[in-house]
């Protein structure tokens, strides 16, 4: 059955060009919307940029830009960026964009009506870096942000507040419903925090010119997350242009997954949903959230400075390697450790050799005893232990899939190429045709080992697509338009194909310490 799929990244800070965490978490929001396609639903993945706040005004004003101007050139590397990773996103949020200023304006006279907004003030330790007031004692002397490692700024101000401290009951009810928030270990994180009470938080920043203006406070700016909170729902109005938040203004809303880094979690599973709560709006499906990208251990990040160049990561190995490290190597919900060494050896091991070598060497072979094309033979005949093998590996990798765990989805493909291998080992083929009277059997297990690489091809879609387009290319497969539902059932590799001479699908990656 068709149904609508609606997946976000989170709207990144465009206070610097975007590094390897945020390729991450867009990486895998491209293989889940990917997945989804295949699977016949209508999706809407939606990413951008979150342009506001202090942060961002800062590092305009460190550079003497205006900064609309550094939005605009940051914004251009993130787009620029997502094209290159081949991320295939219907719409990109900016906030900066009247459509979403004219949205949080008409959102924000909601909440008014459902009167959760009034004036108090607001003192507490703020880091720049999170845009977030931190739960440390006032007397603290020097606190320091754990994550941006960066002394806390001191505030006393006179802000807005939205009434969270009201929703107590609905959040407590949403939060624990099964599978609103992922993995597990993050769901009691956030069942004990609301557990100690709601508070309520400060929407608005008074000093803060580059941000959305409160209307009724004329020296009142919105507090970035209230506004950036909101791109989810800019990016998902139907009409783009002078956009009316109306019940059916939306399509495809509300967001069966908000995926988003474990640091920001609070924002969505809490805050956000009393937001919508609060304007009278459903509230999304699920929340995910995955770790941290490391490097020497300690978080990639702008602030601290250890952050790896996604470019010069994609130079080096290529879309495919760094796509499927990523996804293959990092337990999905976990932090991982980015270590060149295993890179190399992951994307070498299981695409060049395994599943790259499968390929060449038995088209090859085909090629050679068959005319040049897939053997002939009446393919549901067929009834190889491979045809079993891949039923279960296709099975484990829908499961994994469901449940947001990439690395089991590649580890059914990569299993099901181990067993193509040892069978063909064990068949050994090339012995077997020096009789003549064994070419049909050859035939078959040829034609068996093809169909698992095609089965392989079509698999890698959502985590490699461009190395799964060469795989389905080298079979004559058209990779264009295609959909689990009618190529996943053993046999239809079509015999009598021509087949291309074999190259390479994958090239090596030789290790090189000082390229990244
Ligand atoms: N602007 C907010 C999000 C607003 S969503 C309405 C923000 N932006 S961010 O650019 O700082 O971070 C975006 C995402 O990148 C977060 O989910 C964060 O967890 C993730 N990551 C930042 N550094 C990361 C790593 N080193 N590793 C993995 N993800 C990381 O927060």
């Amino acid at each position: 059955m068709n149904m609508k799929y609606t997946i976000t990244t989170p709207l990144y800070y465009v206070n610097d060009k975007p590094h390897l965490g945020s390729s991450y978490t867009t990486i895998a929001c491209d293989a889940l919307a990917r997945f989804q396609r295949l699977s016949g639903n209508s999706v809407l993945f939606l990413t951008g940029v979150d342009e506001h706040g202090q942060k961002i005004e800062r590092t305009a004003e460190s550079k003497n830009l205006d900064p609309q101007i550094h939005c605009d050139e940051i914004t251009e590397r993130y787009k620029y960026l997502w094209d290159k990773l081949n991320i295939t996103y219907d719409r990109f949020v900016r906030t900066t964009s009247s459509e979403h200023i004219s949205l949080v304006h008409q959102f924000y006279s909601r909440v008014l009506e459902s009167d959760d907004v009034y004036m108090g003030r607001q003192s507490g330790w703020y880091c720049v870096g999170c845009e977030e007031y931190k739960d440390i004692d006032d007397n603290e002397k020097h606190p320091i942000c754990s994550i941006h490692k960066k002394e806390l700024e001191w505030r006393d101000e006179e802000n807005l507040f939205f009434k969270l401290s009201k929703y107590q009951k609905q959040i407590e009810k949403l939060i624990t419903i099964d599978g609103f928030i992922s993995p597990k270990s993050r769901k009691n994180e956030i069942i004990n925090f609301v557990s100690k009470g709601l508070r309520d938080f400060s929407i608005s920043r008074v000093n803060l010119k580059w941000g959305i203006n409160v209307p009724g406070n004329k020296d009142h700016t919105f507090y970035v997350w209230f506004d950036a909170l909101l791109g989810y729902v800019s990016g998902s109005l139907r009409e783009q242009n002078n956009p009316e938040l109306t019940d059916n203004s939306l399509c495809n809303w509300p967001a069966n997954i908000h995926v988003i880094g474990k640091d920001i979690l609070r924002f969505h599973a809490v805050y956000w949903p009393a937001m919508l709560i609060s304007a009278g709006m459903e509230t999304p499906a699920s929340v995910f959230g995955h770790g941290f990208l490391t490097r020497e251990g300690q978080k990639m990040g702008k602030s601290i400075g250890n952050v790896l160049d996604p470019i010069e990561l994609l130079e080096y190995g290529g879309i495919d390697a760094m796509r499927w490290y990523l996804l293959r190597d990092i337990e999905f919900g976990e932090d991982g450790d980015f270590q060149l060494r295993r890179y190399v050896d992951i994307v070498n091991s299981d695409l060049n050799n395994t599943i790259g070598n499968l390929l060449n060497r038995t088209i090859t072979m085909s090629k050679k005893w068959f005319k040049d094309s897939i053997p002939i033979n009446n393919p549901s005949s067929i009834q190889s232990q491979l045809k079993k093998i891949s039923e279960v590996k296709i099975n484990e990798y829908m499961k994994a899939f469901q449940e947001n765990n990439f690395k089991n989805a590649a580890n059914s493909i990569i299993d099901l190429a181990n067993n193509a291998n040892l069978y063909l080992n064990d068949r050994a083929p090339w012995k077997l045709i020096k009789d003549i009277s064994n070419k049909e059997i050859v035939a078959k297990d040829i034609y068996s080992v093809l169909e698992s690489c095609r089965l392989i091809g079509i698999l890698l879609h959502p985590i490699v697509p461009d190395l799964s387009t060469r795989i389905l290319n080298q079979l004559k497969i058209d990779s264009s338009s295609l959909e689990f539902e009618n190529t996943l059932q053993w046999g239809l590799l079509n015999p009598n194909t021509g087949l291309a001479d074999p190259s390479p699908v994958m090239d090596k990656i030789e290790l090189n310490e000082s390229a990244i």
